[in-house]
C-alpha cells in the first residue's frame, strides 16, 4: 500500500495545531483556523504532495508560544479537508486510549467514503501522561501501550474487514455482537501508518502498518532503522513496510542565510521552556532515556526545530540533496514542517520539487482543479 507512484513521497505534518512542529515565537506560526486548514491542504493537493497529516494532541506545552496549546481535533478536521480536495490523503493522527476502536472504525469509514478513498490513519500508542489522565485512565507502562494498541488494532481491523456481526473478548476490550457497516472504500481498510521507534513500537508497526514514521539522529542511524524494520515486517509478519523520515525545512537561497534563519528561529526566539516541558514528559515516557547534558541539548534544539525531525537548513539545492540522502537509506518519504508553512509550501513548489522532479524523485503534479466551492 503506497500513496503515489513517486519514488520519494512528501506529506505536510502538523498544521492543527498552534506552532505547528516549530517551538518558536517566531512569526507566521500556525494559528489554527479552519481558513489556514483549508488554504494549506489545497495548496499541498495542487502541488501534487502525498499527504496531509495532522498531530494528536490534547494538552499543550506552555512556555511563551504556549506551543500546541490550540489542536483541532483530527478526524473532523480531516473530514472537512477530505471535501475540500481532489488526490491528497488526509489523516487523522489518533492516540489509541482516547478513542474506542468502534467509533475510530466509523470515523474513518465515514471520511474513507467522504475523500473516496483517500483516508489515511496514523495509530500512535500515547505517550503524554497528561493528555491520558484528561480522558480519566492511568498511564500504561511504555510496552504495554504497545500490547493494548495491538488489540485496538485487531478489533479495529475486524470491524473495517468482517461481515455481519461477531464477538470480540480481548484484554482491554469486550464488544459483544459488534460490527461496522459501511466498510471503508479503500480495501481492505485504510491505509495505516505509525510512528514507533522503540522495539515494541517497530513490532507494532511491522504487524500493522503501511508506513511507519522514525525518528533518528542522523541518516546512518535511520538506515539501520529502516533496514531493521522492513526485516522484522518480513520474517515475523510476512509483511512489507514503508518508513517515512520527518524533516523541519529552513531554505533559504544561500546557506548563510538559511543558517542565519535557523539561528533566528531557534536560538533568538525558540521557546526553550515548552521544548523542555515536552522533552521531560517525552523522555520519562520513552523507552530509551539519557542524562547526558550535550545528548539532551541536541534533543531540545531539534525538538525546537521540528518536533525532533531532521533540520534540514540549506539552499532548495541542499535541501533537495538532503531528501534524496533519505531516499538512499531506504525511505519511502518523508513529512515536511516549516517555522511559516504558507512560504514553505510556496518556496518548495517554484524552488525544491522542480529539482526533485529533475532528479526523477517525483513526476510533476497533474493539474488539478481545487475542490473548494463544493
Ligand atoms: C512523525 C511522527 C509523528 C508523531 N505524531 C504523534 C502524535 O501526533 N501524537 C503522539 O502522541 N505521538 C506522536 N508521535 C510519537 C510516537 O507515537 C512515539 O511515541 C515516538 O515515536 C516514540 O516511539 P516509541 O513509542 O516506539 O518509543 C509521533 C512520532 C513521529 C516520528
Amino acid at each position: 500500500m503506497t500513496l503515489s507512484a513517486n519514488k520519494f513521497q512528501l506529506a505536510v505534518f502538523g498544521c492543527n495545531v498552534s506552532h505547528g512542529c516549530t517551538i518558536s515565537t517566531a512569526a507566521h506560526g500556525i494559528e489554527v483556523s479552519w481558513d489556514e486548514s483549508l488554504r494549506l491542504a489545497r495548496k499541498a493537493d495542487q502541488l501534487g504532495l502525498e499527504a496531509f497529516i495532522p498531530v494528536c494532541r490534547w494538552k499543550g506545552f506552555g512556555g511563551p508560544s504556549e506551543f500546541n496549546h490550540r489542536a483541532f481535533e483530527t478526524f473532523t478536521w480531516a473530514a472537512g479537508l477530505a471535501q475540500a480536495t481532489r488526490k491528497l490523503f488526509v489523516f487523522s493522527t489518533t492516540a489509541v486510549p482516547s478513542i474506542h476502536p468502534l467509533l475510530a472504525a466509523k470515523q474513518a469509514a465515514t471520511v474513507d467514503h467522504i475523500s473516496a478513498g483517500r483516508f489515511g490513519l496514523n495509530v500512535v500508542a500515547g505517550w503524554n501522561r497528561d493528555e491520558v489522565a484528561m480522558f480519566g485512565k492511568t498511564q500504561l507502562p511504555h510496552d504495554e501501550r504497545y500490547e493494548y494498541a495491538d488489540e485496538w488494532m485487531q478489533l479495529i481491523n475486524d470491524l473495517w474487514t468482517r461481515e455481519g456481526a461477531f464477538d470480540f473478548s480481548g484484554k482491554y476490550f469486550d464488544a459483544p455482537a459488534c460490527y461496522a457497516e459501511p466498510k471503508p472504500v479503500q480495501t481492505p481498510r485504510p491505509v495505516v501508518m505509525s510512528a514507533g521507534v522503540s522495539p515494541a513500537g517497530r513490532r507494532f508497526a511491522a504487524q500493522h502498518a503501511d508506513m511507519n514514521f522514525i525518528l533518528a539522529p542522523n541518516l546512518d542511524v535511520a538506515r539501520d532503522t529502516v533496514a531493521d524494520l522492513k526485516h522484522i515486517a518480513a520474517s515475523e509478519f510476512n509483511r512489507q513496510v514503508d518508513v517515512w523520515g520527518n524533516a523541519a525545512i529552513f531554505c533559504r537561497p544561500t546557506q548563510a542565510e538559511a543558517d542565519d534563519y535557523y539561528h533566528y528561529v531557534i536560538d533568538e526566539v525558540g521557546d526553550r521552556v515548552a521544548a523542555g516541558n515536552l522533552l521531560d514528559t517525552f523522555t520519562a515516557e520513552s523507552a530509551s532515556q539519557s542524562d547526558d547534558p550535550e545528548l539532551r541539548e541536541a534533543y531540545l534544539r531539534n525538538m525546537m526545530a521540528g518536533y525532533s525531525g531532521f533540520p534540514v537548513v540549506g539552499t532548495p539545492e541542499t535541501v533537495a540533496d538532503f531528501l534524496q540522502n533519505m531516499s538512499a537509506c531506504g525511505m519511502a518519504g518523508t513529512t515536511l514542517s516549516w517555522p511559516d508553512y504558507d512560504a514553505g509550501l510556496e518556496q518548495l513548489g517554484s524552488e525544491i520539487l522542480p529539482i526533485l522532479e529533475a532528479r526523477g524523485m517525483r513526476s510533476p503534479a497533474e493539474t488539478i482543479q481545487s475542490a473548494g466551492e463544493r
